[in-house]
């Protein structure tokens, strides 16, 4: 089986769809009609009356779905703080739109999306942030966006306020008229709001159509970069965006997840796995954690033991990882092998009992790797120790925790060739990572 073949051109729209999904898990937006993908339809409804190329309206739906994607690198506390920010947890704030476009700048199919993501706080009258464009300087696509993105948080609850009705929404944005809007564009809104093709909570016949005629299309073209390599290697630059994203919010997890990647890979094809089953543990291990952006940072970094409450938060994370990993369809087999990367050998561990026979070798290599990267590693709640306790730990455990054959190759393993492996392989997933 190979992971990308050809009737998978959808990898990469599949891929923001995912990421989207992560961004609501950070921020807890999760009702199925989220503000993202409800922004992303609005655009593509005004793009079409603007009449912008049918290319350009797919992207900027895409674009709708990920322009807050840097809001996974600012602080919960103030972006879900009840009442107005001071100067200075706006000035944090508003930092999304930069952090955000650097994000998807990492994929170079998707930069004209990343300079979007980076103005689409740009005001018409050239008060916005970050780079104060004024009037024609800023591109329609943005037009379009800002005025969209305001329209939609107005009928989104926040902490200081409920959520505006659409009349009420329309009437706020229409205030801004000609200083943070083009009067054009919020001419063409209007018109969209009177023929009720934006819909809260759903979505409408007019924009379904719309989908089926610009949207669901193969968003990397005829030009299929992805397509034309097989396995990992094809795979890299998707798996380095997913990971940066992720990093951004915990940046332990970057070193984790590389070390865990690797030497479950290593495993792996020491078990006589086939190259498939060693891509895929190398994939497992890099994502494993990837639901952990719906675990506050406060409960990540506790030094004490998580409440009652917060231990809940953390065992579903295995959960939201393999949703994640569902969205996209060479990764469907993966996304089974993360939900169960906390299972025990002997069934019990997290999310849910299951019988020893029915956890996949997989996740088992993944967990006995995690495991051992955990103790090896500082933590919030314990200093880094050494490989040989690691080993003794894990050896305990043999059989009940680990599963057996896994547990043994990793502790025959001399920690110096495990230093080296990890070493020499790091820059395929970053480029820049300074390990030292
Ligand atoms: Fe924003
Ligand atoms: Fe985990
Ligand atoms: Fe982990």
């Amino acid at each position: 089986m190979d992971l990308i073949d050809d009737n998978n051109k959808m990898v990469l729209n599949e891929c923001i769809e995912a990421l989207g999904l992560i961004l609501e898990y950070n921020l807890k937006d999760h009702p199925a009609h989220q503000h993202a993908i409800r922004v992303g339809e609005g655009c593509a409804l005004v793009g079409e009356k603007v009449g912008l190329k049918p290319k350009t309206i797919q992207r900027l739906y895409y674009a709708g779905l990920i322009h807050d994607v840097g809001k996974i690198s600012i602080d919960l506390n103030i972006l879900s703080k009840k009442g107005p920010l001071n100067a200075e947890e706006f000035e944090a704030v508003k930092l999304h739109s930069v952090y955000g476009s650097r994000i998807v700048a990492s994929l170079h199919e998707l930069s004209d999306m990343a300079l979007w993501v980076r103005w689409h706080h740009e005001k018409w009258d050239g008060t916005g942030y970050p780079d104060g464009l004024y009037k024609d300087e800023l591109p329609v696509e943005i037009q379009i966006l800002g005025a969209i993105d305001c329209f939609d948080s107005l009928q989104t609850p926040r902490m200081d306020r409920p959520a505006h009705t659409p009349d009420d929404a329309f009437n706020i944005l229409n205030q801004y008229r000609g200083t943070h809007y083009n009067p054009d564009i919020i001419d063409l809104v209007f018109e969209m709001h009177r023929e009720k093709t934006l819909i809260p909570g759903r979505s409408s016949e007019e924009f379904l159509q719309l989908k089926d005629k610009y949207i669901n299309f193969p968003l990397n073209g005829s030009n299929d970069y992805f397509g034309e390599y097989y396995g990992i290697m094809g795979l890299y630059p998707i798996l380095r965006l997913f990971a940066r994203v992720i990093d951004a919010k915990h940046h332990y997890t970057r070193g984790h997840s590389i070390r865990v990647s690797l030497l479950s890979g290593y495993v792996a094809k020491e078990m006589g796995l086939s190259r498939d089953d060693v891509i895929k543990t190398e994939i497992a291990g890099l994502l494993h954690d990837a639901g952990k952006v719906s675990i506050p940072n406060d409960i990540l970094n506790k030094v004490d033991k998580p409440t009652k409450k917060e231990w809940e938060i953390i065992k579903y994370h295995p959960v939201h990882s393999s949703e994640i990993l569902k969205k996209v369809t060479p990764f469907s087999d993966i996304s089974e092998i993360v939900y169960n990367h906390h299972r025990w050998a002997d069934g019990r561990g997290y999310p849910e009992k299951n019988s020893p026979d029915t956890a996949n070798i997989i996740s088992q290599i993944i967990a006995v790797v995690d495991a051992y990267d955990a103790i090896t590693t500082e933590r919030p709640y314990s200093p880094a120790q050494l490989p040989s306790t690691a080993f003794k730990k894990i050896e305990e455990r043999l059989g009940s925790q680990f599963n057996r054959e896994a547990g043994e190759i990793l502790i025959n393993t001399s920690p110096k060739y495990i230093n080296a492996l990890i070493d020499m392989n790091v820059e395929k997933f970053y480029p820049d990572f300074n390990i030292m």
